[in-house]
C-alpha cells in the first residue's frame, strides 16, 4: 500500500489595516497602555472594515499560501476553516470561500476548537493526506473577533483582533525529510465556562433580554485560563516531543498561540527553552484565535527568522477548553 506523508508547502497571512491602540481602548475602559503592555505585551490589534466578513479576510491569507505554493487555485482539492467568528452559522465560511475561490464540487467544512483551531485543522489535514484522500488541502485560521468582543469589559477587550492566517498542507512522499511529523490534541470540556459566548446558539437564542444582559459578548475568567494554557500547551508540547522521539535542544522555533506573552514566557520557562527561538508577534496583532499560529509561522517566514528545513514545534490552547501540539520539519 502507498504510503503519503502531509508537508506545509505555503504560508499567507493577512491582517486588516485598521488598528486599535491601547491609547484607544484607554478612551474606552479603565485601563492603561502600560498595564496592558506589561501583562499580555500587546501594543494593537488589527479592526476588519465594516464590510469585511470572515471569509474576506480568509481569502485575502489563502491566496498568498496557494501563490506561496507555487500552486493555481485550481490544484486545491479541499477546504479547512478553522473558526469561531464565521460569516454565518450556516453556511460553513469554508463553503463561503469555496464560491468565491471558484472551487465548486470542492469539499469543504469549517471547524470549531476555538484558538486551538489550527492545530485541529494540521491534524485533520495531516490525517486526510496520509489516508491518500486528498493532495493540496487549504487550511485557514481566520477570525473577526471584534465583532464579539464588548468594549466596555476591560479584561476581554484589550487582547483580541481581527486576522487571517492559511497554509497549504501538501502530499509527499512517505520518505521526505520536510513533514508533518505528528499532531497531539486534546479538549476539556468540563471547563467550557471560562471562556464562552453563551447567547447565540440553541441552548440560548438571543433575545432583547441577552443583549440587555451581554450574554451575547465573550466572557472570560481571564486568570483560570492562564494556568490552564500554560499547563496544557506544555503537556501537548512534552507527547509531541515523546512521539518523535525528540529533545526540545533539537526545536529550532516554538510558535505558540499569541494570546499574552507571558503566557508563551511561561511555557518556554517550562522547557527551560530559549525565549529568543519562540516566535511573538503578539504585540502587533492581539490575541486572533484560530488565526494566530498560522499568522506567527508566516510572519516569521518572511522576516527571514523561519527558514526551510528548520524543526518547528506548534502548540495552542483555547476555548473548549482545547490545547493542542504539532511538530514539522518546514
Ligand atoms: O482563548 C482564551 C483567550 N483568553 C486568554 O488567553 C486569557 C488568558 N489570561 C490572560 O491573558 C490574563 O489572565 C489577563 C491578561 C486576562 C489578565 O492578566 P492577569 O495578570 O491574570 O490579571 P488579573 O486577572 O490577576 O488581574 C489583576 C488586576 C485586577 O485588579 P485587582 O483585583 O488586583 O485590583 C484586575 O481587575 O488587574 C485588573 N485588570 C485590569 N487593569 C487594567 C484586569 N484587566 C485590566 C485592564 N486594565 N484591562
Amino acid at each position: 500500500m502507498t504510503t503519503y506523508r502531509s508537508r506545509v508547502a505555503g504560508t499567507g497571512s493577512y491582517l486588516p489595516p485598521d488598528l486599535i491602540t491601547n491609547a484607544d481602548l484607554e478612551k474606552l475602559v479603565d485601563t492603561n497602555d502600560q498595564w496592558i503592555r506589561e501583562r499580555t505585551g500587546i501594543e494593537h490589534r488589527h479592526k476588519a472594515a465594516d464590510n469585511q466578513a470572515t471569509s474576506d479576510i480568509a481569502y485575502e491569507a489563502s491566496i498568498l499560501a496557494i501563490k506561496d505554493a507555487g500552486l493555481q487555485i485550481s490544484d486545491i482539492d479541499c477546504i479547512l476553516v478553522a473558526t469561531v467568528s464565521p460569516d454565518y452559522l450556516t453556511p460553513s465560511t469554508a463553503c463561503v470561500m469555496q464560491a468565491r475561490l471558484g472551487l465548486n464540487g470542492v469539499p469543504a467544512l469549517d471547524l470549531n476548537a476555538a484558538c486551538s483551531g489550527f492545530i485541529y485543522g494540521i491534524s485533520v489535514a495531516d490525517a486526510y493526506i496520509r489516508m491518500g484522500m486528498y493532495k493540496n488541502i487549504l487550511l485557514v485560521g481566520a477570525e473577526l473577533l471584534t465583532r464579539y468582543v464588548n468594549y466596555k469589559d476591560r479584561e476581554v477587550c484589550i487582547l483580541f483582533g481581527d486576522g487571517a492566517g492559511a497554509v497549504v498542507i501538501q502530499r509527499t512522499d512517505s520518505n521526505a525529510e520536510d513533514v508533518i511529523y505528528s499532531s497531539h490534541l486534546r479538549a476539556e470540556g468540563s471547563l467550557g465556562e471560562l471562556f464562552i459566548r453563551k447567547a447565540g446558539g440553541t441552548r440560548l437564542p438571543i433575545t432583547q433580554k441577552e443583549i440587555d444582559e451581554g450574554t451575547h459578548w465573550f466572557t472570560m475568567k481571564g486568570r483560570d485560563i492562564f494556568k490552564n494554557a500554560v499547563r496544557t500547551m506544555s503537556a501537548t508540547c512534552t507527547q509531541a516531543l515523546a512521539a518523535n522521539d525528540l529533545k526540545m535542544e533539537q526545536i529550532d522555533w516554538l510558535i505558540p498561540h499569541q494570546a499574552n506573552w507571558r503566557i508563551m514566557e511561561a511555557v518556554a520557562d517550562h522547557f527551560k527553552f530559549p525565549k529568543e527561538k519562540v516566535i511573538s508577534v503578539v504585540h502587533e496583532m492581539g490575541n486572533t484565535s484560530a488565526a494566530t499560529v498560522p499568522v506567527a509561522f508566516d510572519m516569521a517566514r518572511r522576516d527571514g527568522r523561519l527558514r526551510r528545513g528548520q524543526t518547528i514545534l506548534l502548540t495552542a490552547f483555547g476555548a473548549g477548553l482545547t490545547a493542542g501540539s504539532a511538530v514539522l520539519k518546514f
